[in-house]
């Protein structure tokens, strides 16, 4: 057999349909982009472009430049996160993979809360691992009976993602509190996807777990508040003892991670995104707002992603029938274990949204 083992359990999304559907669309409504609407800041840019220029174009140190690192741990340090050591990574996704790589031996079990950003899902089958899922559905809360019933001898890890892709929820102070108590209880360790950490609508700041657990590895990037997705670039902080066999890993895998981005990520951290949160903020109003009447949903508080029940409660078919419509929506299912409601992203203009909201109230 030429392809590994591993792989075995690595199958290609069960909605491939839609996609195939979607790809022969011209010029759809496109609200399911994963990535803001806006470019990359312009002072940014100019600093990632001066870096290359001066010739900064050659390996990093695999942990990360220190200014980039010693700028990331201010950053924790400001908004209380527990940790020991920092490092940059390709992105949070390069991170993940190192702490997956690091963690979890076949057979563990790594708590889920569905829905789900996808690549957790992939990232512990691909170690062998188990994802076990727990149900947050109506409102998106992180509930105690929900949680302990998936608890077993083999559980090492609960992931949280807040705020949420797809649901766009905020789990508040006290259900990760809920969390942290049990964690303690049993010893587990906690991932804290904080990739959306500005992207927080209706309070000052959002609740971090790792600001509650000192077993917490904390992951952060650059691609959603600062529009960076192409240039891979993301940090993960926490234990000493997990973050230096994730250099160690890191040496192995990617060598070191995109060199003038670490420059650029530098000034990243402090230039202002207020504005930008501001008009997403607008998008998201205008998002809820058009889908309340006809769409049970309940309103995001950050990231850039609204997920409403459809009438019917068949996601699949519903997205069959807004792409017929010119109107391209993600199916729920590729993000949870249930089939009943769509991930609709309001990274887009807001006439993109208006026509969005019409077809979507149209085919409802
Ligand atoms: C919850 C979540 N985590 C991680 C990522 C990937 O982040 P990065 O671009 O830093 O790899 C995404 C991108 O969509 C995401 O939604």
């Amino acid at each position: 057999m030429l392809i590994s083992e591993r792989l075995r359990n690595i199958k290609p999304s069960g909605v491939r349909r839609i996609f195939d559907l979607a790809r022969q669309m011209k010029d759809p409504i496109n609200l399911s982009i994963g990535e803001p609407d806006f470019d990359i800041p312009e002072p940014l840019k100019e600093e990632g472009i001066d870096w290359i220029r001066k010739g900064f174009n050659k390996y990093t140190p695999t942990q990360g430049i220190p200014e980039l690192r010693e700028k990331i741990a201010n950053h924790l340090r400001k908004k209380g996160v527990h940790f020991e050591e920092v490092m940059v990574t390709a992105g949070v996704t390069g991170g993940l993979l190192l702490a997956s790589l690091a963690l979890i031996n076949p057979g563990d079990e790594v708590v889920i809360p569905d829905p789900f950003f996808v690549m957790y899902e992939y990232q512990v089958l691909l170690m062998g691992g188990v994802p076990v899922f727990v149900d947050t559905y109506p409102d998106f809360r992180l509930r105690e009976v929900e949680l302990t019933k998936k608890l077993t001898k083999k559980t090492k890890l609960i992931i949280i993602n807040s705020p949420n892709n797809p649901t766009g929820a905020i789990y508040p102070k006290e259900d990760l509190m809920m969390v942290v108590r049990i964690a303690k209880e049993r010893n587990l360790l906690i991932l804290s996807d904080d990739i959306y950490d500005n992207f927080v609508f209706d309070a000052p700041a959002c609740p971090c777990i790792g600001q509650l657990y000192e077993n917490t590895l904390t992951f952060g990037g650059f691609s959603k508040g600062w529009g960076m997705t192409g240039w891979r670039l993301g940090y993960a902080a926490g234990p000493k003892e997990i973050l230096q066999q994730m250099i160690t890993l890191q040496q192995y895998t990617f060598s070191s991670v995109n060199s003038f981005a670490q420059k650029a990520a530098v000034k990243a951290l402090d230039y202002p995104v207020e504005d930008m949160i501001q008009g997403y903020k607008r998008k998201r109003d205008l998002i809820y707002e058009g889908l309340k009447e006809k769409f049970n949903v309940q309103k995001p508080q950050g990231a850039f992603y609204i997920f409403p029940e459809v009438p019917g409660g068949d996601g699949e078919a519903f997205v069959e029938k807004a792409i017929q419509n010119n109107l391209f929506i993600v199916p729920g299912s590729v993000f949870s274990k249930r089939n009943t409601n769509v991930r609709i992203s309001f990274a887009a203009s807001e006439e993109t949204l208006f026509k969005g909201i019409e077809v979507l109230n149209r085919i409802s």
